[in-house]
């Protein structure tokens, strides 16, 4: 399986977080809490794939809940399918 993060691919396995394959392939994401859903640091917008994710969960709702419907917690958000995101 494929993610493609700011235009380039990265191999990955259904299952994982956004903010696993950033840590994995070194990719400067701000992660604060370290992925406990408390931070709201590691925002992220989704370019391609709504479908291929995770749903939103409560906790994650409570950080997004100003910004728009592209926007996930990149620590919340499991990969299942291709996707495509940007980082900010
Ligand atoms: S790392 Fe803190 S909310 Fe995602």
């Amino acid at each position: 399986m494929t993610i493609v993060i700011d235009g380039k691919s990265y191999d990955t396995i259904r299952g994982k977080t956004i903010l696993d394959v950033c840590l994995e392939n070194n990719l400067k994401l701000a992660h604060e809490c370290e992925g406990k859903c408390t931070c709201g640091t590691c925002i992220v917008d989704i370019l391609k794939g709504h479908e291929n994710l995770s749903m939103t969960t409560s906790c994650e709702k409570m950080h997004l809940v100003a910004l728009d419907a592209n926007c996930r917690l990149a620590c919340q958000t499991r990969i299942r399918g291709e996707v495509e995101v940007r980082l900010r």
